[in-house]
């Protein structure tokens, strides 16, 4: 199987860049949204069958080089033992954690008996799929974020008010969440997946200190814990242009970074043996094709000859993004 993705991951592509879309699989898509008319967003989540249908529409439809399994971040909270639900605002926790001991009543569950339905997805989609397959979390900091909030939020203050009046719980709460994340990664990377990213989406929100803190010393107990490192393992936050040196000195394979950066000047504040994925706007997605070629090309100079340089968006792609400048984006770059 060509794997240009771990490839570029590992720092020894001497080729184009590898090219994949945070949320690939999804409302964009004319094909997901007819398949979402028929099944709540969770029977998608829930259901083998639906996984690997869904994973692969991008695959087949745009052409990206690797697909990322079809899932989310919440599940492990609700594997945990909290009530999750789509509504038309976004997510929401009918209990949400609201006090030290609801952390305590966390149910301890292995990830591959909770959801034996990603396990499965999994083995069928390695066997299918042209591409390599990603996995992924959420980051501890990101996932007590939504179960403390209990959905969404603006200004996460919740959150903070806990973080900053209840450390020794809050970090409690982050320590039982990194043991759900290992063994998520695990349970992936034992179904086949080629590479697994963790996404710290809110992390962003914190100082540099809670940053270390909350997100960093997590990540690197995440790392000592997938058991099989060879995989490799790519961190995501908003944010990350300017925190990457710090996240950088933790050592995950890759960093995935927000639109903000110059990517040539945040490759000489990284090290060479950690690769780098990002970082187009995904609002660039609305610009008309000479213009896209344009920003697209001036990322691609940035990043030339680079051995560790992942094409991708600075974030999750828009739901009313045009499905034929993403094919014109992936076209463009197989092509350079
Ligand atoms: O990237 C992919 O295509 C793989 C699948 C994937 C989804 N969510 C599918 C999804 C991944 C990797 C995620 C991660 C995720 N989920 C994150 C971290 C990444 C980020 O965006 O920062 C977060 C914070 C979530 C939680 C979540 N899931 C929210 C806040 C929402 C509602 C907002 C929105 O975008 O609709 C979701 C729903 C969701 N997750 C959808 C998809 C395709 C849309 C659901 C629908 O069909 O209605």
């Amino acid at each position: 199987m060509p794997n240009l993705l771990v490839d570029a991951l590992k720092c020894r592509n001497h080729g184009r860049p590898p090219v994949w879309f945070m949320r690939q699989a999804g409302r964009y898509l004319p094909e997901y949204r007819q398949l979402r008319s028929k099944h709540s967003f969770l029977d998608l989540c829930h259901t083998p069958e639906l996984i690997v249908e869904v994973t692969k529409m991008p695959i087949d439809i745009i052409g990206f080089d690797a697909a990322i399994l079809f899932s989310d971040i919440l599940l492990i909270p609700e594997a945990l033992g909290l009530n999750l639900k789509f509504t038309e605002e976004g997510p929401l926790f009918e209990n949400p954690i609201a006090e030290a001991a609801d952390i305590e009543a966390l149910k301890s569950v292995e990830m591959k008996e909770a959801m034996p339905f990603v396990k499965k997805g999994i083995e069928t989609l390695v066997k299918e799929l042209s591409v390599p397959l990603i996995g992924f979390s959420g980051a501890p900091f990101t996932l007590a974020s939504y179960m403390i909030e209990g959905k969404s939020s603006k200004d996460f203050k919740k959150t903070k008010k806990w973080m900053l009046n209840d450390p020794k719980s809050f970090h409690q709460l982050l320590d039982k969440l990194s043991n759900a994340v290992i063994s998520s990664l695990n349970m992936q990377i034992d179904a086949g997946v080629s590479a697994v990213q963790i996404f710290d989406s809110w992390a962003w929100i914190l100082s540099d200190s809670h940053f270390l803190d909350c997100s960093i010393k997590y990540l690197k107990k995440i790392l000592a814990g997938i058991k099989n490192r060879n995989i490799p393992v790519i961190f995501f936050c908003r944010g990350s242009s300017a925190f990457a040196p710090i996240i950088a000195a933790a050592e995950p394979n890759a960093i995935s970074v927000d639109w903000n950066a110059n990517l040539k000047i945040l490759r000489s504040q990284i090290p060479s043996h950690i690769a780098i994925q990002g970082n187009l706007d995904p609002d660039l997605l609305y610009a008309p094709k000479d213009e896209l070629k344009r920003l697209v090309q001036s990322k691609l100079n940035e990043m030339a000859h680079d051995k560790g340089y992942v094409f991708n968006l600075g974030h999750g792609i828009h739901p009313d993004t045009p499905v034929d400048s993403v094919k014109f984006i992936v076209d463009f770059i197989k092509s350079s």
